[in-house]
């Protein structure tokens, strides 16, 4: 069931340009300048390589700024969108290099959480890792391989994308970093992720493990899994992925390790 949203993308004018109010602009200087503090010891280096070549501003970013940032150092561009996308036009976007982004931002209301995704979690959370090479080509291959497919194996690859690309950590130095845009556009869970002792940390070396653990998307999440490098994203493909996720539908889901309030295989959520 779709639930009504009081977001929505703004239209932009004959030049593509969108205008902002100055309420706007300040939720985005004020998200900004937060989480540029948060992640300097939490993200891994390349997210902050990527946030220094974005250089954002104090003023929420038009999206061909970012696309020309994107297009200089991976061909990669902003797909404008009304909100949230089907699975299937999400996943050929990215194929083609195209990252769906909507261009509206949260309210003061729901300044610290919201369950849309809006342009801060969309540009801060995703883009910068987008100037990024190998997080740029394991995104296109990601979706040439989810568009073959639909239905519960399509879930099921949601569910290793959640683990990655959105709640991913990565080691450096010995030590936890994220580069998980659901992780670094949220700035409870970019605390949580990194310095709590009471989430799970768990090797991604067998994504069987990710594809049988469910996750709730309106929580802390209590398990992460954990890359040795980011270089390492594109090595799951050393895996049939399809095979293990149908395998995976087979041998059903572990015991989840939070309340069952819903646990959310709700892709439309997913597609952040
Ligand atoms: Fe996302």
């Amino acid at each position: 069931m779709k639930k009504e949203s009081k977001y929505e993308s703004h239209k932009p004018n004959k030049d593509g340009i969108v205008t902002y109010s100055d309420t706007e602009n300040e939720t985005w200087d004020f998200l900004v300048s937060r989480q540029d503090r948060l992640i300097q010891s939490r993200a891994c280096k390349e997210f902050i390589r990527g946030v220094e070549l974005l250089n954002f501003t104090n003023k929420v970013p038009q999206h061909f700024e970012v696309s020309n940032v994107l297009r200089e150092h991976t061909g990669w561009a902003i797909e404008p969108v009304p909100a949230i996308i089907p699975a299937q036009e999400f996943f050929e976007l990215l194929a083609n290099k195209k990252f769906p982004c909507a261009n509206f931002i949260r309210t003061k209301e729901d300044i610290d959480y919201l369950q849309e995704p809006d342009i801060f979690h969309e540009v801060y959370g995703h883009s910068p890792l987008l100037t990024n090479q190998a997080y740029a080509n394991f995104m296109q291959e990601y979706g040439k391989l989810a568009s073959t497919v639909s239905g519960k194996v399509r879930m099921r690859l949601f569910r290793l994308f959640w683990f990655t690309i959105e709640f991913g950590l990565l080691k450096e130095n010995n030590e936890y970093r994220a580069y998980g845009g659901g992780i670094l556009s949220s700035k409870n869970e970019t605390v949580y992720a990194i310095d709590s002792d009471v989430p799970e940390r768990i090797d991604l070396n067998d994504p069987m493990t990710a594809f049988r653990t469910p996750y709730r998307i309106d929580i802390l999440q209590p398990v992460y899994f954990v890359l040795n490098q980011l270089d390492d994203l594109f090595k799951l493909f050393d895996h049939d992925l399809i095979a293990l996720a149908k395998e995976s539908l087979e041998l059903g889901n572990f015991a989840p390790k939070f309340q069952p309030k819903d646990t959310t295989t709700n892709s439309q959520s997913v597609m952040s």
